[in-house]
């Protein structure tokens, strides 16, 4: 696998090696009369005949469309009949969908965990005493948890949590509680391990709309094992606040007292005894360093930690506020039983979620296999897990939890307190109230346009020296429109777009739509600017006030897709430019920026290797 230089290493995030790729390849033999399922490729093509592309609007949201249109209305004039024509022309869009529609997965069955085609038998080995399946039920008597801040517990409170988990690493290997079972699941659920019968993919749950409710239910019977195990029910796994800069000690930015290298709750012993110590961090994710976002593997020393702050808090900023507008775009791309899994990452999974993996230790966290091996992944997710409860109350109209059935009723097996295989649905995973969760509140100062501290309001500058209205009226003027798919390569790819603004209201959010055909077997980054034709991979930075957003995507291991998967991109942009003072424009100059290492081969040829941007616009979503 190459290896990228710079700050596009995020495409590097989870890597996972040659051999891993390779193995993916081969899958084991299912029997393909038992499928029942209509898969991605139809749905592609549906949209490859949008019926709607000149309205701008997202095909998904056609359904809200008819609803909105009366019979009556539709009847009276000749553009009545027209619509009359169109909405008979919806229907028929709406009963291809339904029959295209997958299906939930059901919760896995542990035992079919499979490690002969990724060979990490680790992952697979399961306790010995699995237990009949339970359902899982809400349990309304226990007291409502507070996830503290991790920087802001004291000692007392890191003594209970080493403790908790040092019980749990001295359980036998055979218990589903221990933290080997715990560490196997993630491993399992995330490298290709756990298949179903008669299905050719395993179940991923990274790089799709799994992600947020997987975790939060992996994070809540983590936490209720750990409770039970020191008799405290209101045991809460502290959170670790990376999205929050403040330059005052104690520094969320930095890996927290309990898990830090140098600290110690005895004067006499170092921190490497406690059960909270991994071996394996990198070490320049040492105090006094703080996180990164963007270089996070430069470990530049001394860091510019203010700038460091001020570009971790544009990233949260864009990333939520500006480019997660819509309910799966904060989730993450559609995934239904029988589908290739890895078909897009949700708003805040790729940038920071990754990045802070990576900073902080390259060897487990930066790894899908093995990141829970080190228990800061827990606080790391606590963190992610904050995020989207926080992303609900940000201003918008459609942010909110996804309602498609397929989501609710997918369902996944973990152990329970008592060490029992519990199945848990999706749907029970959106109400952090049911599950008895709150988090401890502190400022999110980010969501004020990359505000660092209160009092304290950094520029956010253009990084394009000529951005005069005349300036931007000449760029405009002088870029081509996109026409027809394009090979991206090493180098800048630039197009004006248009808009039509005054769709949002009754359309939804606008959205810059981007298809592009990935490899499925290579990571890729591409930075999306605005207004910045001249960005280069060197250049081009997430604290730009033109950076839009970013295309990433990472090997779809295990999932062996016959053509190279059209991978649908879509973010948020109305925001970004009303801070750019550009919403008022009717054109939009776009610049997508690969990565260094882009591969060279064209698409299509040996080894699919090639990106193929296959289309670029603006349309209105309230998906
Ligand atoms: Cu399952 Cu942050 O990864």
């Amino acid at each position: 696998m190459k290896l990228v230089t710079g700050c596009c290493k995020a495409a590097n995030i989870f890597r996972r090696s040659e051999d891993s790729v390779k193995n993916s390849i081969v899958v084991p033999p299912c029997d393909q009369s038992t499928s029942t399922i209509t898969t991605l490729p139809e749905i592609h093509s549906w949209q490859r005949h949008d019926p709607l592309r000149g309205l701008n609007i997202d095909p998904e949201d056609v359904s809200s469309l008819t609803r909105r249109m009366s019979t009556s209305q539709i009847m009276t004039t000749f553009t009545g009949a027209m619509m009359a024509l169109t909405f008979l022309a919806i229907i028929g869009i709406i009963t291809l969908v339904q029959t295209v529609e997958g299906k939930p997965f059901p919760a896995p069955d542990l035992k079919l965990c499979n490690y002969t085609v990724r060979s990490f038998e680790g992952c697979c080995t399961l306790p010995v005493r699995l237990g009949s399946l339970k359902k899982f039920d809400f349990q309304p008597q226990l007291p409502m948890r507070v996830r503290p801040a991790a920087h802001l517990i004291d000692d007392a409170y890191i003594a209970k949590y080493q403790r908790a988990v040092e019980i749990m690493r001295a359980l036998p290997d055979t218990d589903g509680r221990s933290y080997l079972a715990q560490y196997r699941l993630h491993c399992a659920y995330c490298n290709n391990h756990l298949y179903y019968e008669g299905r050719e993919h395993p179940l991923e749950i990274h790089q799709n709309w799994l992600f947020l409710p997987w975790h939060r239910l992996y994070l809540y019977f983590h936490e209720r094992i750990l409770a039970k195990l020191i008799g405290d029910d209101e045991f809460a796994i502290p959170y670790w606040a990376w999205d929050n800069q403040s330059p005052i000690p104690p520094f969320p930015g930095e890996i927290p007292k309990a898990f830090a290298h140098e600290w110690s709750l005895s004067p006499n012993a170092i921190n490497k005894t406690s059960s909270l110590y991994d071996p394996d961090r990198n070490s320049c994710s040492k105090n006094p360093q703080i996180v990164e976002f963007q270089n996070f593997t430069a470990c530049p020393l001394p860091q510019n930690k203010s700038a460091v702050r001020e570009q971790n808090a544009q990233l949260m900023w864009t990333q939520a506020v500006s480019v997660s507008v819509t309910p799966l775009i904060m989730a993450g791309a559609p995934y239904r039983f029988g589908d290739d899994g890895g078909m897009g990452m949700g708003g805040i999974e790729g940038r920071p979620h990754g990045p802070v993996h990576v900073w902080t230790n390259t060897k487990d966290m930066g790894t899908f296999k093995d990141s829970a091996a080190d228990p800061i992944f827990f606080s790391h997710h606590a963190n992610i897990d904050r995020l989207w409860e926080a992303w609900k109350t940000l201003p918008g109209k459609y942010r909110k939890d996804v309602t498609d059935p397929d989501y609710l009723n997918t369902a996944f097996t973990f152990y329970d307190e008592d060490g029992d295989q519990v199945s848990v649905t999706v749907a029970q995973a959106l109400d952090l109230d049911l599950l008895r969760v709150k988090y401890q509140e502190l400022p999110m100062a980010w969501t004020d346009k990359g505000t660092v501290t209160e009092g304290s309001k950094p520029t956010w500058s253009f990084c394009n020296p000529k951005s005069s209205e005349s300036d931007i009226a000449e760029m405009v003027k002088n870029t081509p429109r996109f026409k027809e798919p394009v090979w991206l390569k090493e180098g800048p790819v630039t197009f004006k777009l248009k808009r039509r603004p005054w769709l949002s209201d009754r359309h939804g959010e606008e959205l810059l739509q981007i298809k592009a055909n990935f490899p499925w077997n290579s990571s890729h980054l591409i930075n999306v600017f605005a207004f910045l034709p001249d960005a280069n991979y060197e250049t081009s930075s997430i604290g730009c006030l033109e950076y839009i957003g970013n295309l990433l995507s990472f090997p779809h291991v295990g999932q062996a897709p016959a053509v190279p998967p059209v991978v649908n991109f879509k973010m948020g942009i109305r925001r970004k430019l009303e801070l750019m003072g550009r919403a008022h424009l009717k054109e939009i100059v776009i610049t997508l920026v690969g990565e260094k290492t882009i591969p060279s081969a064209p698409p299509g040829a040996q080894g699919e290797t090639g990106i193929t941007l296959t289309s670029l616009k603006i349309i209105h979503s309230k998906k």
